[in-house]
């Protein structure tokens, strides 16, 4: 009777042990589906109700690079984004693998000379909760995001997007309030997110919804 249950026991371990090590699962979209490279998803931030995420200036000078804020109008899904997996990385987007990610627009009128990645703020007069910008390189450590899981069972497909920087966050921003992305190391200011495929039968009204929020580009 003995042996089999230390038999038993060591491939628990070993179980275990290859959890550990894994650690990665796919991502899931709010439709319980893979979260797929290159693809666009709007990001919707689950700690309240209000709209999606999009680009917007959080200083008045100087005015460009732009961050990134919630926009105020509820019903405003905010800018399709998509991610891109390091060099070798395979489909679909796993938790815990460092990504990048890139606001997907044909609309940007403004601060054309910086790319769309996202970044995080690591220059020196960076704010001690640096803010995080539009003007990233997409192979750069300060342009690298991880997707890690926030919640099980009713909040399942929640997550939240960490940084060798901290935690991305969101706090009030200059703005009327509008919620600013920040990293931080305090997890009351976590920023849960959850990532909602952008429809391609519906592109027609995707561009209208992205016309309509960009009418106040970038003063959300
Ligand atoms: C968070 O904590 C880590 C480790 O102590 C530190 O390196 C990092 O600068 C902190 N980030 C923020 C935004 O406070």
């Amino acid at each position: 009777m003995k042996k089999p249950s230390v038999f038993s026991f060591l491939i628990t371990l070993l179980l275990a042990a290859a959890v550990c090590i894994q650690g990665r699962e796919p991502v899931k979209d709010t439709d319980g589906n893979s979260l797929m490279d290159r693809t666009k998803y709007f990001i919707k931030p689950a700690n309240n109700n209000g709209g999606g995420l999009v680009p917007a200036a959080i200083n008045i000078l100087p005015f460009c690079p732009l961050g990134i804020t919630q926009t105020l109008l509820p019903y405003q899904p905010g800018l399709p984004v998509s991610f891109h997996l390091p060099i070798g990385g395979k489909p679909p987007v796993s938790t815990s693998l460092p990504v990048s990610i890139d606001f997907k627009s044909d609309i940007w009128p403004v601060c054309t000379e910086f790319s769309k990645f996202w970044k995080v703020d690591d220059s020196p007069s960076a704010s001690e909760e640096p803010a995080v910008l539009i003007g990233g390189k997409r192979f750069d450590e300060n342009s690298h995001f991880k997707i890690e899981k926030a919640g099980e069972g009713e909040g399942s497909n929640t997550y939240k997007l960490t940084t060798s920087y901290g935690t991305v966050g969101a706090i009030p921003g200059g703005w009327i309030g509008a919620l600013q992305l920040i990293v931080t190391n305090d997890t009351a200011k976590t920023l849960l997110v959850k990532f909602n495929k952008v429809d391609d039968a519906t592109t027609t009204s995707t561009s209208r919804v992205e016309k309509l929020g960009l009418r106040m580009f970038p003063f959300y």
